[in-house]
């Protein structure tokens, strides 16, 4: 297997295979094109890849078709052995940990260490919960009029298109194939054009743990070619996106003219995190920090509205402010880096132009505000206070480390502010008042509230936005209904 040397700190990195996973096998693209992967912290390129179109999407969605009849080993197989190759898969990824960890933090550009405790330590709990799912999904039995035996059967949904973003590459497969698989499904998996190697990797594991040919087909391509054709294909029962709104917008259009595939969405995100003056302002202050910088500032659900109230305002500010020029960006390589670069040059300059506008709309730079260093895309984590709603930056997702500070006086108020978005995925709240978190997390209208700690994720726990943060909900018991259909059986006695 062909290693690299990650630049700047020489860390070995194992590559897996460059090709397309399609039934089982490893095969170049049809239009034998390949595109370049890179190194956000140096923005050298680190190899090239097979890039699927929708020639291979076809191949892909053949192999899957097949490899979901009825007669095939994928459909004959007992749930329980589902739930043993899904345990399997993460037996070898928990051997493969430190590489994964590597090829994660190479690819995307996030710390190591967190790639390694966060990223492949999650990603693994989620395979080994749906792993206990598999044998546990149950229809019911109904008691309808007449001599009749009537239940219900949840059966896959069929061959599932699912197309994943690059924050989170390894966790958003885990979300992605671990309920699929566990309820029966078939699989073509777009992995994100910036991170295709950490899925790969994982098609290789997927390949060795023994799961039928066919059943996870791994295509790595851009989203206007190979995305589109999955979100069209008329052969393709569901599909599956984590990105942003906009293209959540186009999936469902797709889905729409064509054959109606059931579209589950995780999309963008503006949440609110509000901080009242009763708070313990050291956990405040340092789960805000966490809430927004975490990942680069490159989460769907970061705390990036932080609603402050007016008596807790100025010491949050200087202290938030504080502890963002502290904040340790640099080498994702390197054990003491909190903050690694942006993902690529895209993402780059699409923060820094928030950050300017933020500037221009009359925002006060408190913190940040700069590029670091002068390789890659490093940007110094960015504190913005005096921040009004209507300005650009309060009202449109940045995905990036820019936070922005906005005073609030009472509860009603908040609450008002806050809802006033499109979005509705999370929202926080720090308070040592119950009567105020309760109305707090009532209130809003997102998908998640987290009391007094903010990005705390479980397998268990479901996750999922309102509004135009999406449809539907990935994770837990929820996350699995939505990899299955319900089928009516009634019976003459
Ligand atoms: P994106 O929505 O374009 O990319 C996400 C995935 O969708 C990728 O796999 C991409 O190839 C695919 N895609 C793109 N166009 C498609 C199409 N027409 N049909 C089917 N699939 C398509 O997001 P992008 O451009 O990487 O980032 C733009 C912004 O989106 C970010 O700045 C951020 O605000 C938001 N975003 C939100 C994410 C989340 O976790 N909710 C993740 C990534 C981005
Ligand atoms: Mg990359």
């Amino acid at each position: 297997m062909a290693t690299v040397v990650a630049s700047p700190s020489q860390t070995q990195v194992t590559l897996p295979s460059t090709k397309l996973l399609i039934n089982g096998q490893w095969v170049e693209a049809v239009s034998g094109r390949r595109f370049d992967t890179i190194n956000p912290a140096t923005g050298e390129t680190i190899c090239n890849v097979a890039e699927a179109d929708e020639a291979d999407v076809n191949l892909a969605v053949k192999a899957a078709r097949a490899a979901f009849h009825t007669k095939a080993p994928w459909r004959r197989m007992s749930a329980s052995e589902r739930g043993k190759l899904l345990n399997k898969l993460a037996d070898l990824m928990e051997k493969d940990a430190d590489n994964l960890a590597r090829l994660e933090s190479l690819d995307n550009g996030k710390p190591y260490t967190i790639a390694k405790a966060a990223d492949v330590a999650l990603s693994i709990a989620c395979y080994r919960y749906y792993a206990g799912w598999a044998d546990k999904v149950q229809g019911k039995t109904i008691p309808v009029n007449g001599d009749y035996f009537c239940y219900t059967r949840h059966e896959p949904v069929g061959v599932v298109g699912q197309i994943i973003p690059w924050n989170f590459p390894l966790l958003m497969q885990a979300w992605k194939l671990g309920p699929a698989l566990a309820t029966g499904n078939t699989v073509v998996m777009k992995p994100a054009e910036q991170t295709p190697l950490s899925a790969l990797r994982v098609s290789e594991l997927i390949q060795e743990a023994g799961f039928p040919d066919g059943v996870v087909n791994m295509l790595p391509g851009y989203g206007p070619t190979a995305g589109a054709a999955i979100s069209r294909h008329m052969d393709i029962d569901k599909v599956a996106f984590t990105g942003s709104t906009e293209v959540g917008h186009l999936i469902m259009q797709a889905a729409a003219e064509t054959n109606l595939k059931r579209v589950t969405l995780e999309l963008g995100g503006k949440s609110p995190n509000i901080i009242f003056a009763d708070a313990d302002m050291d956990a405040a202050i340092e789960g805000a920090h966490f809430a927004l910088f975490f990942n680069q500032g490159q989460c769907c659900c970061a705390g990036s509205r932080v609603f402050v109230e007016e008596k807790a305002y100025d010491e949050f500010v200087e202290r938030s402010a504080a502890r963002a020029k502290k904040r340790k960006v640099g080498d994702p390589f390197d054990r003491r880096t909190e903050q690694g670069p942006q993902v690529d040059d895209a993402q780059f300059h699409k923060v820094m132009s928030y950050i300017d506008s933020g500037v221009k709309d009359g925002a006060r730079l408190v913190a940040g505000g700069e590029r670091h260093g002068d390789q890659g895309y490093f940007i110094q984590p960015t504190v913005f206070a005096d921040v009004q709603d209507n300005m650009k930056i309060a009202e449109e997702e940045i995905f990036g480390p820019v936070m922005s500070i906005i005073k609030f006086k009472d509860m009603d108020e908040v609450i008002d502010r806050a809802n006033r978005t499109m979005y509705g995925l999370a929202a926080g709240v720090w308070t040592r008042d119950i009567g105020k978190a309760l109305a707090i997390s009532n209130g809003v209208r997102a998908g998640t509230v987290w009391v007094n700690c903010y990005d705390v994720f479980d397998a268990a726990a479901p996750f999922g936005g309102f509004k135009q943060s999406g449809i539907g909900r990935e994770l837990g018991e929820y996350g699995l209904q939505q990899y299955t259909e319900v089928k009516t059986v009634t019976m003459k006695l």
